[in-house]
């Protein structure tokens, strides 16, 4: 299959041009700067798009290549960084500057290109960049300007371009044309990505891999793990056997939805390990969030390790790793500082003696979602928020109790309720109920009560590392408030939190 390479040298936004290039129906993987340059002259390989990086090409750490890379005969794209380097290494000037050039620009198309094939000769850009080059080289013609920099160049005899400005981002007005252009005009790739095959390849290559053993996975309900599941039982039926584990800390009747679903109506094999009373006992009187994240994670594993030993026979262990977690990105600090597959509370330890199973790890976050509602899931449970491994251990301030579960339990149910009723739940990001640990004093019909607040949180991001809470209406609130006041005994005031994230965290605890 044919496919772009973005060498990443640590640009924030590496992974939307990966997409932007899978969307075109053409395969993208991120690989680091230092890959092996053997690795780009294979066949497969059409183009590479070198990415942008927070550094200067004058920094001690910064990362560099060298021109050998440059000789693969493939067509090269360097955007921001990738320009400069390209240019620093072609002999060209780039300068340094202690001031970043930010937003939007006007982009002047000064002689066409194959890369510009339809575009105006002005447009809308997006610059993010510190160093700018001064000079081209000589190798190099100019085909664009904004009014503070060289925008577009190409080599003179090889198919290397370069770009100052951003084409992967929205607010670059024709930046998805000048991908496409690179991809299918420069690069000529066949476009050939397709999620039916990727589907059908993916079954096939489970059945080979797994031939007769047995595979377990830990089913949490949230999207990643249950289209794993789902997947893997097309492929292997009843060799598959996964573990759901009610903590006690889930949402209202989440356990019996998701046993309804994937036991009664996909008939896969889920076991479910009804852990409430251990998990409670656990975190019976804990109030620090930390070790209250700490005790769920290790009575999570505790719970996956008895039922290891009953199922001693698997050599698989199935995850829902996407491709997010498996990207090797560059960082600041240098290319030894890697992000690995990320373990968080509800994920379990390396040392566990499996065959690790991860039908997931070549897709983003939305294509995952294709994936599941082309197997059939329904689109409730694929386009749901995300939910915490520490579940509502976390949204419960200071210690838990079964009482206070059965209060959040209901005040969370309708508010998401609402959101449905209202046609609003996809318009935010995440929405939820958090139980503080105070009273107030109330009035209700002719009496005093002295109740707990329940803050309503609903939050809008893109990525879940910067938020603002939504702008939810008033009238829409005003309701959410009255229905938790009358229909949850245990609750007598309602706030509405209007944190952003920084400085606040989407969730409280
Ligand atoms: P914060 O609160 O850090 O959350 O702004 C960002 C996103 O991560 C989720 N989150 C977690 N997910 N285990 C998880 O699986 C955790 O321990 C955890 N803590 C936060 C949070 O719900 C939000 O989507």
């Amino acid at each position: 299959m044919d496919k772009i390479i973005v060498l990443d040298f640590g640009s924030q936004y590496n992974q939307l041009i990966a997409r932007r290039v899978r969307e075109l129906g053409v395969y993208s993987e991120i690989v680091p700067y230092n890959v092996d340059i053997e690795e780009l002259s294979k066949k497969d390989v059409k183009g590479v798009i070198l990415s942008g990086g927070p550094n200067s090409v004058y920094d001690e750490f910064a990362p560099h290549i060298t021109k050998e890379l440059y000789n693969i005969n493939k067509p090269i794209l360097g955007i921001c960084y990738g320009m400069q380097i390209t240019q620093f290494l072609f002999d060209g000037k780039v300068s340094p500057s202690d001031k970043r050039e930010y937003g939007k620009s006007v982009l002047t198309i000064t002689k066409d290109s194959d890369l510009t094939f339809g575009l105006p000769e002005k447009s809308t850009v997006w610059m993010s960049h510190g160093d700018h080059v001064d000079e081209l080289s000589k190798e190099f013609d100019l085909l664009g300007t904004t009014p503070s920099c060289m925008a577009i160049a190409k080599h003179q005899e090889l198919p290397i371009y370069n770009l100052q400005f951003h084409p992967e981002v929205t607010h670059s007005e024709y930046g998805k044309q000048i991908l496409e252009n690179f991809t299918l005009k420069v690069c000529k790739a066949t476009p050939s990505w397709d999620l039916e095959d990727y589907i059908d390849e993916t079954i096939n290559s489970i059945k080979k891999k797994v031939g007769n053993h047995q595979v377990i996975l830990a089913l949490s309900g949230g999207v990643d793990s249950s289209v794993a599941a789902t997947l893997i039982h097309r492929a292997i039926g009843d060799q598959l056997t996964c573990i759901f584990v009610d903590t006690g800390l889930l949402r209202k009747d989440e356990g019996d939805k998701v046993m309804k679903l994937y036991k009664d109506h996909y008939h896969i094999n889920v076991i479910r390990a009804n852990a409430q009373e251990q998990f409670l006992s656990s975190l019976k009187g804990v109030k620090d969030p930390e070790q209250k994240r700490k005790i769920i994670g290790n009575e999570f594993i505790k719970v996956f390790e008895s039922f290891k030993e009953e199922h001693k026979d698997a050599k698989f262990l199935a995850q829902g790793t996407i491709y997010p977690d498996v990207i090797e990105s560059v960082s600041i600090n240098g290319p030894s500082e890697t992000i690995k597959s990320h373990h968080n509370v509800g994920g379990l330890p390396d040392e566990l003696d499996f065959e690790l199973l991860e039908p997931l790890r070549e897709l983003f976050k939305d294509e995952v979602r294709k994936v599941g509602l082309k197997l059939g899931i329904p689109s409730h449970m694929i386009m749901r928020h995300p939910f915490p491994g520490p579940g509502l251990g976390i949204r419960i301030l200071g210690d838990i109790s079964e009482a206070k579960v059965k209060i959040l339990q209901e005040a969370d149910d309708i508010f998401i309720d609402e959101l449905y009723r209202n046609n609003l739940y996809d318009s935010v990001s995440q929405a939820f109920v958090v139980l503080l640990p105070v009273k107030s004093v109330g009035v209700m019909g002719d009496k005093r009560t002295y109740e707990y607040v329940c803050a309503v949180r609903s939050a809008d991001t893109v990525d879940f590392m910067t938020a603002t809470f939504s702008r939810l209406p008033f009238d829409f609130l005003d309701n959410v408030a009255s229905r938790i006041i009358n229909e949850v005994r245990g609750i007598n005031r309602v706030v509405y939190d209007i944190t952003s994230k920084p400085p606040g965290t989407i969730e409280w605890e």
